[in-house]
């Protein structure tokens, strides 16, 4: 049966400097800032979305990437409803973190079912193209590999990211 909640708790983690915190801005305000301020331990917003004629209220969970910035523990993974895993497209080591975050994620929040957890994965930062260093081509065979979702996306000029939240969104309420 498909879940039929109004409300869902959405987790985006990835590497320091990525753009979470620009990503949900972007979102949630409809802001962007090119000025970098590391996020400490974890904080949330709020955004109301539709899907289908449904009203639904998005919880989404914005945390450190910085590991001394972490401290909030596992507390703020329980309960999530899905997970957005996001790297840099400029930035081949935060690429290469993301199976780590993801299997982090799964050690934290011990959803049930975790081989059908809803997961999307964001390579962020898509305006960068003349510093890209992880190719289309690369990303959408790993991606393929992996079985997991993946959109490029830019905070900076608000390309894919109504598309990844309301994505992720419908997978999580498809879940059973
Ligand atoms: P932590 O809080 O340390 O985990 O970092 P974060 O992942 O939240 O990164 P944040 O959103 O703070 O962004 C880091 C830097 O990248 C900032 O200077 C942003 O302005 C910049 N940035 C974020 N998204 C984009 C984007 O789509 N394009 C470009 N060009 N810059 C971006
Ligand atoms: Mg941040």
């Amino acid at each position: 049966m498909a879940k039929n909640r109004s409300q869902l708790k959405i987790v985006v983690l990835g590497d320091s400097n990525v753009g979470k915190t620009s990503l949900l801005n972007r979102f949630v305000k409809s802001e962007f800032s090119q000025n970098y301020k590391a996020t400490i331990g974890a904080d949330f917003m709020s955004k109301e979305i539709i899907i289908d004629e449904k009203h639904i209220s998005l919880q989404v969970w914005d945390t450190a990437g910085q590991e001394r910035f972490q401290s909030l523990g596992a507390t703020f993974y329980r309960g999530a409803d899905a997970c957005i895993l996001v790297y840099d497209i400029t930035s081949k080591n935060s690429f290469d973190s993301i199976i780590s975050w993801k299997q982090e994620f799964l050690n934290q929040c011990g959803p049930r079912q975790p081989e059908t957890f809803p997961f999307i994965v964001l390579g962020n930062k898509c305006d960068l193209e003349k510093d890209r260093v992880v190719s289309i081509a690369k990303s959408n065979q790993w991606a393929k590999d992996h079985e997991l979702p993946l959109i490029e996306t830019s905070a900076k000029d608000d390309v894919r990211i109504q598309d990844a939240f309301v994505e992720v969104s419908r997978m999580a309420m498809k879940r059973e």
